[in-house]
């Protein structure tokens, strides 16, 4: 080999070696881009950092501001001083980011990935693992959240759901009819009729209506299923108590200790799955199979009945709580004001009422039942001007950016107004209101729980005139999902008949 030529490999090698060198630190600096590296990269902005001790990070504030059940409350305090996007470390080894604005929800939801993962409550997923139990759509992952919610999603969301409409309004009218009758008693005494155990009613309510556009309305003729739903009510109502006092407490601890709460909702929990799962076998028995209900359907798309029954039993649970408590904000909302109550009666007697419509938006925006939605980012991703490393876990603070006045003018009033199509005047921004999520895992049962308030809410306009009679406002706790803190106490009258149309 000549001298040039042992120059010439020479050069080669170094060149080869700079460029190794130069791949090996830029992959590095993008696989570690921490805070740290952030301030070499001056593009990002910072996100503010709320400091905490060490393991327990700001447990002890959380605690000092009431705790769990005033998360929401917290948190919305936190935006106020920190702004829209800001990381916090609840508790446990890793930062949450909290992020409030229209924009910036978007954009998590344009880079949740494929198979978007969301937070589980600690205390469900270590019973599943500690009883090797298969569940529903909320706990899939990956491949086979996709395949399973791709055929639910043809069945519950797209295209014509005409076919629930009947189910829906065969068992809504079940529940007016009795809260006539009753009304229509009281006036014989000259007194209002004050619903009784509300929660439990509506509760009641969104379980059978789950069961008829499953198994076909048919079935909740049936007496046996009938008393297997009032047991299954009762106890399915407490899941959400158990679970909620198991928030602050790591399970594997509560278990390991022995702790009542644990317990408590360890036994709740196997009533629930094992009572569901005997309603859905009595509904099998005596579903009409020519009632094209949901069942069919997914027998029809080749789901395995074993599988179909998993499912089921968590669309109940799912379907429960977050419908009756979405329902009730509602009838709080409309009991406070007579003069709508009117308004919606009468248009709803001319056909679709835009002031329900907008009523039913405003409830959910006010009081979303879910005030958190949660996203691991499946890799880095800049939202807005912000670098969010990949797995972190990302918290959208729903109820401050309903309560938000950059998103909503007057945001405290109720306004169905605001909702209006038409209306170019639009001072709001629609999307910073995701009641139900956006994106490919958004709430499978949106059309059906829309659907549910629409009726209800409008027969009652159309049927009743409500008045509120709690004496204090009601204000909005967590316990899993957004509740009154108090007992709502609505009162009914009949509507006279010249407003009663269409009911
Ligand atoms: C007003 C009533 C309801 C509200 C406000 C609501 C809200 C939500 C929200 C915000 C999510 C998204 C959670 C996330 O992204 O991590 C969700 C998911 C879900 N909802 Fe609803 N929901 C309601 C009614 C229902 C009903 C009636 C059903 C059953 C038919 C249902 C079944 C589910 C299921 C199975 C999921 C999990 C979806 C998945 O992981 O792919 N929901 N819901």
């Amino acid at each position: 080999m000549g001298r040039w030529s042992l120059l010439r490999w020479a050069l080669q090698l170094l060149k080869t070696l700079l460029l190794r060198i130069m791949c090996h630190f830029r992959s590095e600096l993008h696989s570690s881009y921490t805070a740290q590296s952030l301030q070499i990269v001056p593009k990002y902005e910072p996100i503010p950092r709320i400091k905490g001790l060490p393991v327990l990070g700001t447990l002890l504030d959380i605690i000092a501001a009431g705790g769990a059940p005033n998360l929401h409350k917290y948190v919305d305090a936190r935006h106020r001083q920190y702004g829209a996007i800001y990381r916090e470390r609840l508790g446990g080894t890793k930062d949450a980011v909290f992020i409030a604005s229209a924009q910036l929800m978007r954009s998590v939801f344009q880079q949740e990935g494929h198979y978007p993962q969301h937070p589980l409550p600690d205390a469900w997923v270590y019973y599943n693992k500690q009883h090797a139990c298969q569940r529903g759509l909320f706990f899939m992952e990956g491949a086979e959240w996709l395949h399973n919610r791709r055929i639910l999603n043809r069945l519950l969301l797209n295209g014509n759901l005409n076919w629930m409409d009947a189910h829906i309004e065969r068992c809504t009218q079940q529940l007016l009819d009795k809260w006539r009758g009753q009304t229509a008693q009281a006036a014989l005494l000259g007194e209002h009729y004050e619903l009784p155990q509300l929660e439990q009613q509506l509760y009641r309510w969104s379980i059978e209506v789950l069961c008829g556009i499953m198994f076909g309305v048919h079935v909740l003729s049936c007496e046996r299923i009938q008393d297997a739903l009032t047991e299954f009510t009762q106890i399915v109502h407490k899941v959400f108590e158990h679970s909620s006092k198991l928030m602050s407490l790591p399970p594997r601890l509560a278990q390991l200790l022995r702790l009542r709460i644990w317990r408590d909702f360890e036994h709740n929990v196997d009533e629930v799955l094992q009572q569901g799962a005997a309603i859905i076998e009595l509904c099998i028995g005596a579903q009409q199979t020519q009632e094209q209900a949901l069942y069919q359907r997914l027998l029809a798309a080749a789901v395995p009945a074993e599988l179909i029954r998993r499912i089921f039993v968590d669309l109940v649970i799912a379907a429960g709580d977050t419908t009756a408590f979405s329902s009730q904000w509602a009838l709080y909302l409309l009991s406070l004001d007579s003069q709508l109550q009117q308004r919606i009666a009468q248009e709803r007697a001319l056909g679709e009422s835009q002031l329900l419509h907008g009523l039913i938006k405003e409830a959910l925006r006010l009081y979303p039942v879910a005030p958190f939605i949660g996203r691991y980012m499946p890799q880095d991703a800049q939202i807005g001007g912000h670098f969010i490393e990949k797995d972190t876990l990302v918290l959208l603070s729903l109820y401050t950016a309903g309560r938000d006045p950059a998103h909503f003018e007057q945001p405290l009033r109720v306004m169905p107004e605001r909702w209006y199509q038409s209306d170019s005047q639009q001072t709001h921004q629609p999307h910073a209101s995701l009641p139900f999520a956006i994106g490919q895992r958004s709430c499978i049962g949106r059309r059906v729980a829309l659907k549910q308030l629409h009726l209800l809410l409008g027969k009652c306009a159309a049927e009743f005139q409500l008045q509120c009679l709690n004496e204090q406002p009601v204000d909005s706790v967590l316990r899993m999902v957004t509740v009154p803190d108090q007992t709502l106490r609505l009162a009914l009258t009949l509507q006279t008949k010249s407003t009663c149309h269409n009911c």
